[in-house]
């Protein structure tokens, strides 16, 4: 194809986002989670797993019980990939997940095209790389940093709980971390510090609630309260919208990029 015509893409993403049957009447949220999930396996030091390729195509990997729901979420872009047979699953995936956080009122995050998909499953990386979140601080920084992360770009990039959900049929946690789920906020943050926290138990799992029981966190999510370099993070992000932002959009924008290489031609900002 010579002239590939993203822009069009883009479109029929921005199209398919509103949708009043799904959740909180948006497709955004899972949308951000499968472009998360399709490139949090990266290992900076086997360099192994990424969003290139969109393995998640394949059984290995979109059975790890961490990739609970995406299937939702491949099966809505699938239109658009036929309509536009041209692009990677892999670009396909990581850049709903870039138009779902700017369709929400977030930033814009830079985006590359040029993932190529892999032609089979002996090339996913295994199962269980992803964050487990019933663990704390020690657990979220060891995932993070063998990404390639450091605190302020952990705590930056699990800011996007500000949207979207937790499912009972998914991770078997539930509800919302935020009181406005379809926008992309710093309410994230604002939410963790306000909030008298207290546990509960759903479905054999322990989450947290406030006192209304409304809104919920994860114990992977309060380890950015309980850690006092992520608080620190966490306080400056709840008092300072735009510096939240331009730190998510970098760190997000890298994260989308991990293992990706290209050769030079390819590479199109
Ligand atoms: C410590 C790291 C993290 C853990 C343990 C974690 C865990 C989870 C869990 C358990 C869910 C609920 C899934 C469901 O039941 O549907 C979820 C949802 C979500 N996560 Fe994370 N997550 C982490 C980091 C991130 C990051 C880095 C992003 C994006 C940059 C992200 C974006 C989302 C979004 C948008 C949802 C909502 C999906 C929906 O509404 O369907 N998460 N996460």
């Amino acid at each position: 194809m010579s002239n590939p015509d993203y822009d069009a893409v883009r479109e029929d993403i921005k199209k398919i986002i509103p949708n009043k049957d799904w959740d909180d009447g948006s497709l955004g949220p899972i949308l951000v989670r499968l472009a998360w999930h399709a490139s949090g396996t990266y290992d900076a030091h086997s360099k192994t797993g990424g969003s290139n390729g969109a393995t998640m195509r394949f059984h290995t990997e979109s059975s790890d019980p961490a990739n609970s729901g995406l299937e939702h979420a491949r099966k809505f872009l699938e239109p658009i990939k036929e309509k536009h047979p041209w692009i990677s699953y892999a670009d396909l995936w990581t850049l709903a997940g870039v138009v779902a956080v700017q369709e929400l009122g977030g930033p814009i995050v830079p985006w590359k095209p040029g993932r190529k998909d892999k032609a089979n499953e002996t090339e996913c990386p295994p199962q269980g790389r992803l964050p487990d979140a019933s663990q704390g601080e020690k657990h979220v920084r060891a995932v993070f940093n063998r990404m390639g992360f450091n605190d302020r770009e952990i705590v930056a990039l699990v800011g996007a709980h500000a949207i979207g959900r937790c499912h009972k049929d998914r991770s078997g946690y539930d509800g919302p971390w935020t009181h406005t789920p379809t926008r992309f906020t710093s309410q994230y943050y604002i939410q963790l510090l306000k909030q008298n926290w207290t546990t509960k138990e759903v479905n054999g799992q322990v989450q947290y609630k406030d006192d209304k029981d409304k809104l919920m966190m994860l114990p992977a999510d309060m380890a950015l309260v309980w850690d006092p370099e992520f608080k620190k993070i966490v306080e400056e992000y709840a008092k300072d919208k735009q510096a939240f932002f331009n730190d998510f959009a970098a760190a997000f924008g890298k994260l989308l990029e991990l293992g990706v290489t290209r050769s030079s031609g390819e590479a199109r900002l």
